[in-house]
């Protein structure tokens, strides 16, 4: 591991306009420098870099972040990976941290575990080549499948035999029998895959870590693939087939493809569509999903247009909705797979279906229930419900009413009663996910003090506002802003007192109460560290090790910029430069008022809300136009306060 002392080293050292320019031409900009954005196309330059602030935000596309975020984004590293490229740069000598015997012998474990991989690929692939079955079944069969030798190498492609060479050569290369069975490619010493093609399967960057082995005789009565078991380096929920020759394109592109089969994912590969992954050996999981949000928030669904295609896009889409992705579904006709499609009709066809065909999945699902259900109106309650419960797991409130609003047309449903049926769902989702976040805080953090996370109550949802824009939650933000923004800079009343002491001295009592994960945690550390007699500044929080906050930090210290001249009023502080901010008593006052008012008009809210679940149908509608009056009001006010309420 790097130690803190490199880290820290190197974050002093780099200057972030020196990382940038190496990739981007940058012109001067007032204090900032700006050019074109390389992590999306565009004409007109929207890329902004801040040496005072040591940070980049992209107005066009949101990228955002530290010189080491730059070089993570720009050449798709992991952090010690960027860290180690930038030490490079500047001569930086890396220190690593000793570590315990126990990581020691964990990294050598892995590092057995790929090098058996590594031969095991060069030696499927080998037989490919070299050997008279290999030649003569698995290399005749990727050729009848269109796969030329180039892909064959660059996919890791292979053979294994029938007579256990593997474990052959790799005990005479040195591996013992017990490392050989954890590798997964023999099991109790005799060779896992036997006789059939291999697909080597791949980490994110590019080493072989898992294979997959398809038999060929159609009579067997083995299975059709078998996979490599799950190893200290393969972890199925989190492994995608093809990644590391997508993750690019997928960045690129800003969409990804997600398909079934690794016979697709090549087979769209060749036909030129490179941002093309599968889930390999499990049906989509969460830490899949995650892997792609990495590099787009764009997923189409790519599936046969068979019965069991069409259920395993059903179930993967809520989990991605909540991922706050846009998913995309396309059913190929037919019954054709993305790679019987693609080889048939060709790249335009294919092209076509993904770009004409592709239809979204929450009304592709409200479609296909509503035709399932047709004329049966208790099963029509029960979609209606179901498809519901799909769109609560969207977390953006725009999108969340545009499907209301689809849906409503598409059910005959009034938008209203839709609305209150997704907030209770909401409401519900989000109280569970509260529990479990409480529950794992605790078990994560022994010190902390659990009266208080778990007998505070979790901020009620309300109509068309997420749950987490609680009020406590915005007031958190705004002091958390504040202190990032000014922490160090001193009042207008007494030029001894800095910002943060005034604000911190006045939180005191109430630290602990904080509770948002992000801003409480902001106002939690900078406190923590003003306890210590730590000053720090803008630039602790924009190079934090957590990476929301790190995220939250930069977002508000590029929001500061010439481009948002409104942004100062925001926190009722005038900028009569850059740096010298004068508080504005006034505006606070006013907007303490205008936040008192808008904590009444929510704590409304929430009544009518619990009188809508007990009252008659028929006074639902007056109930609910109240609660939209109230609502309006309350965007009024949050459009005053200048701060976004969802
Ligand atoms: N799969 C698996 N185990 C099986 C069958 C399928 O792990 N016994 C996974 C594989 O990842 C496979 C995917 O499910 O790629 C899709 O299965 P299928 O459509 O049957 O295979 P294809 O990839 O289309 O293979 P081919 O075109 O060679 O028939
Ligand atoms: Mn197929």
């Amino acid at each position: 591991m790097i130690s803190k002392n490199t880290i820290d080293l190197i974050f002093e050292t780099v200057k972030i306009e020196d990382i940038v320019s190496d990739y981007v031409s940058l012109r001067k900009r007032g204090s900032n420098l700006i050019g074109l954005c390389p992590f999306h196309g565009e004409k007109t330059p929207s890329f902004v870099v801040s040496p005072a602030k040591d940070i980049y935000k992209c107005f066009g596309c949101g990228e955002a972040g530290n010189a080491v975020n730059f070089v993570m984004n720009h050449d798709q590293l992991s952090y010690p990976e960027a860290l180690r490229q930038i030490a490079q740069k500047y001569n930086i000598e890396i220190e690593e941290t000793v570590s315990s015997a126990e990581e020691n012998e964990e990294r050598a474990k892995q590092d057995v575990m790929h090098q058996i991989s590594q031969l095991a690929m060069e030696h499927f692939q080998n037989n490919l080549l070299n050997t008279d079955l290999g030649k003569s079944i698995g290399a005749s069969y990727f050729k009848s499948r269109g796969f030329s030798q180039h892909i064959i190498d660059k996919f890791g492609l292979g053979f294994s035999l029938n007579s256990g060479e593997f474990s052959k050569l790799a005990t005479q290369s040195g591996y013992n029998k017990e490392q050989l069975d954890n590798s997964g490619l023999t099991k109790n010493g005799r060779d896992f895959f036997r006789n059939r093609v291999m697909f080597t399967i791949h980490n994110l960057s590019g080493k072989p870590i898992a294979f997959a082995g398809r038999i060929l005789d159609k009579n067997a009565k083995a299975p059709k693939y078998i996979n490599s078991p799950e190893t200290e380096i393969y972890n199925k929920s989190k492994t995608l087939y093809g990644i590391s020759l997508a993750r690019r394109a997928i960045h690129k592109n800003d969409s990804c493809i997600l398909v079934e089969g690794y016979t697709d994912v090549i087979s769209m590969h060749i036909a030129g569509f490179e941002n093309v992954v599968a889930s390999s050996g499990t049906s989509l999981t969460e830490g899949q999903i995650k892997v792609i949000k990495r590099f787009t928030n764009n997923i189409t669904l790519l599936y046969d247009g068979d019965k069991a295609g069409i259920k395993a896009a059903i179930r993967g889409m809520d989990m991605i909705l909540e991922q706050d992705m846009n998913v995309k579904i396309v059913l190929l006709p037919d019954n054709a797979d993305p790679d019987s499609f693609v080889q048939q009709h060709g790249v335009d066809k294919m092209a076509e279906q993904l770009n004409e065909k592709a239809k979204d999945i929450v009304l592709f699902k409200t479609d296909l229930l509503l035709e399932e259900s047709k004329n049966d109106p208790i099963k029509k309650a029960e979609v209606t419900r179901e498809i519901l419960s799909s769109i609560a797991k969207v977390p953006d409130t725009i999108k969340r009413s545009f499907y209301i609003k689809s849906c409503s047309e598409k059910m005959d449903i009034n938008e209203e009663t839709l609305v209150y049926e997704i907030n209770k769902i909401i409401g519900k989702n989000y109280k569970e996910k509260q529990k479990k976040e409480n529950r794992a805080s605790y078990q994560s953090n022994n010190e902390v003090k659990e009266a208080v996370s778990q007998s505070s109550p979790p901020p009620k949802a309300n109509t068309q506002s997420t749950p987490n824009s609680s009020i406590q939650a915005i007031q958190e933000k705004d002091i958390a802003s504040l202190l990032i923004l000014f922490g160090n800079e001193p009042t207008l009343e007494d030029e001894n007192t800095t910002i943060s002491e005034y604000v911190l001295s006045d939180l005191e009592d109430i630290i602990e109460e904080m509770e948002h994960p992000i801003y409480g945690e902001v106002i939690k550390d900078y406190y923590q560290n003003a306890l210590n007699d730590n000053t720090i500044n803008s630039k602790y929080f924009s190079t934090h090790p957590n990476d929301s906050i790190r995220k939250f930090a930069i977002d508000i210290l590029s929001e500061n910029y010439e481009f948002s001249p409104n942004w100062s009023k925001r926190f009722g502080i005038e900028l009569t430069t850059q740096k010298m901010p004068e508080l504005n008593y006034n505006k606070v006052m006013e907007k303490s008022l205008l936040h008192f008012k808008l904590a009444k008009i929510i704590e409304m809210m929430i009544k009518i809300d619990g009188e809508l679940q007990t009252c008659e149908p028929s006074q639902w509608e007056e109930k609910i136009v109240i609660k939209m009056k109230l609502n309006t009001m309350k965007l009024e006010i949050a459009k005053k306060l200048g701060t976004v309420i969802r």
